[in-house]
């Protein structure tokens, strides 16, 4: 069958298989050829691996410079009757093909990384066929729900303010237009909520688990990623409930720093910059900052997307040969310094006050914005013949 786009609000209902694989491989060949990452590790386990940071971080950590093999955790559904599945199955099947024939390993564990048996899962698998430990621990899950560990009762997080309501536009990709959307003040229990499902619990508990099993070997590092932004859109994002879970996977980057030091390892959480990812179009009246910043990143040459961010994390944060890794006061590691810069926050300013639902497509990025997001998915790559049929059931016989 011929697979086309269809979108559906902010979700993407198709995709492209093929298009995945090259997603996958233009990745790869930008690793390649970037600043490569310098005694970096060598067995890693990555949470939430099947797109964004977390596919960027295993493509990186695999061919940029490490050679590490990966263990990649994912919640992604395949092909069935309904259809052609998502994206970051086929990304996960295509990153294994890759690096399987580079001599490294690559394991998908696909399914729902809260699950007491996914845990148990890859720990087994780690001990019987991955050497017995693991030297990095990326999290980068995104998620609106969980189950809570103790009663298995479904938490739900909200992506809303905290205090004032705001009223902002949001990007509909389906009709190509910016609608005006209400994000609610959160109650106590929403914002406890958000905090237990995107803050640092989960994470925590990874390592904890990992760690009980003695599967994490001396110097193991663990990083999670987070986002701050600017003033700009505070309201939105670090003061709502999303920066309040921001807040609390911070300090457990600390309380996981103190736990790894004693077996001379460390844990940091990485604050990235603004991109458009299969989770943050979701995040109501925070892409008009979007679109605006990518405008003027791109003119200013210092547009990147979650490749290159993850690149120059490895390469010139956490494994750059150096003894300490470059951190603020708060000990966050900052690759959202380009984003943050105040020649960018002033044009990105002067872009907002004009920007409006008539021109947003000329005097923002929203081509860029789009192209991105469509990317994701497997549509609009160079060099995918789009009009050729695909056999999806010979795909999927590849997993996991
Ligand atoms: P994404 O939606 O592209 O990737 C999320 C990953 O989590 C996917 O691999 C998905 O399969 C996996 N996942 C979700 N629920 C799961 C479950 N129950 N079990 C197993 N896997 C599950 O998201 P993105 O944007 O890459 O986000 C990753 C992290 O980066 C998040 O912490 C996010 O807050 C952070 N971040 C994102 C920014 C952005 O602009 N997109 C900016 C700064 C930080």
């Amino acid at each position: 069958m011929k697979i086309e786009p269809v979108i559906k609000g902010q979700v993407a209902k198709t995709c492209h298989p093929i298009g995945c694989q090259k997603a996958v491989e233009d990745q790869i060949a930008y690793v390649r050829k970037a600043k490569q990452i310098k005694e970096g590790p060598k067995k890693v386990l990555v949470l939430g691996s099947s797109s964004g940071f977390g596919l960027a971080s295993r493509i990186s950590l695999a061919f940029g410079g490490a050679r590490a093999d990966t263990i990649g955790v994912a919640f992604e559904r395949g092909p069935s009757e309904t259809g052609v599945g998502t994206a970051g199955w086929y990304n996960s099947i295509y990153f294994r093909e890759a690096a399987e024939k580079e001599g490294l390993i690559a394991k998908n564990f696909i399914g729902d990384a809260f699950s007491p048996a996914m845990r148990q899962g890859v720990v087994d698998y780690i001990k019987t066929e991955f050497g017995g430990s693991v030297d990095l621990v990326v999290y980068s899950l995104a998620t609106g729900i969980r189950p809570d560990p103790q009663t298995g009762e479904r938490i739900r997080s909200s992506l809303k303010t905290i205090g004032e309501p705001l009223t902002g536009y949001t990007v509909n990709l389906e009709e190509d237009r910016l609608q005006e959307s209400v994000l609610d003040a959160a109650t106590e229990q929403e914002v406890a909520d958000t905090v237990r499902v995107m803050g640092g619990e989960d994470w925590a508990e990874w390592i904890e688990f990992l760690s009980g099993e003695g599967v994490l070997a001396h110097g193991c590092q663990t990083v999670a990623y987070s986002y701050i932004g600017s003033e700009i859109t505070h309201k939105i994002y670090h003061e709502g409930t999303l920066g309040r879970a921001k807040v609390h996977l911070h300090g457990t980057a600390d309380v996981l720093d103190a736990k790894l030091k004693e077996i001379g390892g460390q844990a940091h959480v990485a604050v990235c910059k603004a991109l458009v990812t299969k989770a943050s179009v979701f995040i109501p009246a925070f892409s008009p900052y979007i679109l605006a910043l990518f405008r003027v990143m791109k003119e200013l040459g210092l547009h990147e997307g979650c490749i290159e961010q993850m690149q120059r994390l490895f390469a010139d944060r956490l494994y750059n040969g150096e003894e300490l890794v470059p951190v603020d006061e708060q000990r966050l590691i900052r690759i959202d310094d380009w984003e943050l810069r105040d020649d960018v926050q002033e044009k990105v300013q002067v872009i907002l006050k004009e920007l409006d639902q008539n021109n947003f497509q000329s005097v923002s990025d929203y081509e860029g914005y789009k192209k991105d997001f469509l990317a994701l998915n497997g549509f609009g790559l160079d060099g995918v013949d789009y009009e050729k049929e695909v056999y999806v059931d010979d795909l999927s016989i590849k997993m996991p």
